[in-house]
C-alpha cells in the first residue's frame, strides 16, 4: 500500500444524494478509506448558510443525508466524519486567516464573481447585497482544509479554484511568517462529471435532473422513460468503443444512458448497445429497459441500508459527537501554531 496520506472533503448538506455526486466524489471516498488513508469528511453546514433558505429541517437533511453516506459505504469505523460547526477551532482558523487574505484574491472567486454579474443584470439593487459570508467562502473552506494538515481534497471540479486558493493563501502564510501550514497536493482530475437526465451537462440538485440513490424501481423506471431519445442514430465517426470516445459523440441525453450502463453494467451489455446504435437499430426501448434494470440493482441495497433500523438518527449523532473528538487535537495544534506564528502567542484559556 502507498504511504497512507491525510484525505479532507467537505460536502454540503443538500439532503438527496444523486448519482453525480455518488460518482463524482462519494466512490473516491470510499476508495480512499478503504484504500486505509486518514479521511476526514465533513459535513459542510457553515458553508451551506450562504445559500440555504429552508431552516426548519436543515438538521434533518444533514442527518438523512449521513444515512445516505452510510449506506453507500461511508463508514465511520474507518473515516473521521464530522460536522464543520463541531469543530469551533475552524471558525477561529477562518477569522486568522481573513486577517490577511485580500479582498482583491476573493473577488476572483467564480462564485462570487457570478453572482455579481446576475446582480449587475438586476434592476434597482443599491449597494452589494452579498453576504461576507460569500465573499469569504474560500478562507473558511481553506481553513477546513489547512485545519487538519491535508495532504490531498478530493473534489469536483467546479471546487478546484477554491481548493487553489486555500493553496495560495497557505502558501503566502508560511512566507510571511515562517512554515506554519501545510500546503495540501493540487487536485487531481479523477472525478466523474455526470450529464444530467434532461441532456444538460450536468446532474444537479436545483437542475431538477437528477437519479437518486434512494430512487425505487418505479421512480427509476419512470425518470429512465421520461429521458429524450427522439433523435436516430447518426454515424459515430470514431471506430473505438470506448466510453470516453463513444459517449462525448453520443446526442442529446443518450450520452448519459449510455453512461450509466458503463458504470453498472457488465462490459458486453455496454458493447452491444454500442453496436446496435453504429447499426441504426431501433433499441431505445430496450435500452431504457436495461438501464432502468442496472440502476434498480444498485440502488437496492442502499435503499436496504439506508432503512436498516441500526442506521438511525441515535446512531448517526453518536458518531459525529465521537468522530469530531478524533480530528480536534490536530485541529488545535494547527490553529495554536498559527496564533504562535502570527504573534498574539497561544490562548491562555479554551472552553
Ligand atoms: N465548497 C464545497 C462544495 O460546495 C464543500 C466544502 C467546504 C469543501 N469545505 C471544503 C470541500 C473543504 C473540500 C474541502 O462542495
Amino acid at each position: 500500500m502507498s504511504k497512507q496520506e491525510v484525505i479532507l472533503s467537505g460536502i454540503r448538506p443538500t439532503g438527496r444524494l444523486h448519482y453525480g455526486n455518488y460518482f463524482g466524489a462519494v466512490k473516491h471516498f470510499i476508495r480512499l478509506q478503504e484504500e486505509g488513508h486518514c479521511c476526514y469528511y465533513f459535513i459542510a453546514d457553515y458553508h451551506a448558510l450562504t445559500t440555504v433558505t429552508e431552516r426548519t429541517d436543515f438538521f434533518r437533511q444533514t442527518l438523512d443525508m449521513l444515512r445516505t453516506y452510510v449506506a453507500c459505504g461511508l463508514d465511520p469505523a474507518k473515516s473521521v466524519i464530522y460536522r464543520q460547526s463541531d469543530l469551533t477551532c475552524t471558525a477561529e482558523l477562518s477569522l486568522l486567516l481573513g486577517m490577511m487574505t485580500n479582498i482583491g484574491l476573493l473577488e476572483r472567486g467564480t462564485t462570487y464573481k457570478d453572482k455579481m454579474a446576475k446582480l449587475a443584470e438586476t434592476p434597482n439593487v443599491e449597494g452589494n447585497p452579498l453576504s461576507y459570508g460569500l465573499l469569504g467562502y474560500p478562507v473558511l473552506m481553506a481553513s477546513d482544509i489547512l485545519i487538519v494538515r491535508a495532504d490531498k481534497v478530493p473534489v469536483g471540479d467546479d471546487q478546484r479554484q477554491h481548493v487553489e486558493m486555500a493553496m495560495d493563501i497557505a502558501q503566502k502564510f508560511n512566507y510571511r511568517f515562517g512554515e506554519t501550514l501545510k500546503i495540501p497536493a493540487p487536485v487531481s482530475r479523477e472525478a466523474l462529471r455526470l450529464p444530467g437526465l434532461d441532456g444538460t451537462s450536468k446532474m444537479g440538485k436545483s437542475d431538477n435532473n437528477t437519479l437518486d440513490l434512494l430512487d425505487d424501481p418505479a421512480t427509476v423506471k419512470r425518470k429512465i422513460s421520461g429521458v429524450q431519445t427522439t433523435t436516430d442514430p447518426l454515424p459515430l465517426d470514431c471506430e473505438s468503443d470506448e466510453p470516453e470516445m463513444v459517449i462525448p459523440r453520443l446526442p442529446g441525453a443518450l450520452g448519459i444512458l449510455y453512461r450509466l450502463l458503463d458504470l453498472l453494467a457488465p462490459k458486453e451489455v455496454y458493447l452491444d448497445f454500442v453496436g446496435k446504435y453504429r447499426r441504426g437499430e431501433k433499441f431505445y426501448g430496450s435500452l431504457k429497459q436495461a438501464v432502468t434494470k442496472y440502476v434498480s440493482e444498485f440502488n437496492a441495497p442502499i435503499i436496504e441500508r439506508f432503512n436498516d433500523p441500526s442506521n438511525n438518527d441515535e446512531m448517526i449523532k453518536d458518531f459525529l459527537r465521537e468522530n469530531v473528538k478524533r480530528v480536534a487535537p490536530v485541529a488545535l495544534e494547527t490553529v495554536e501554531s498559527v496564533r504562535e506564528a502570527i504573534g498574539i502567542g497561544r490562548s491562555l484559556y479554551r472552553i
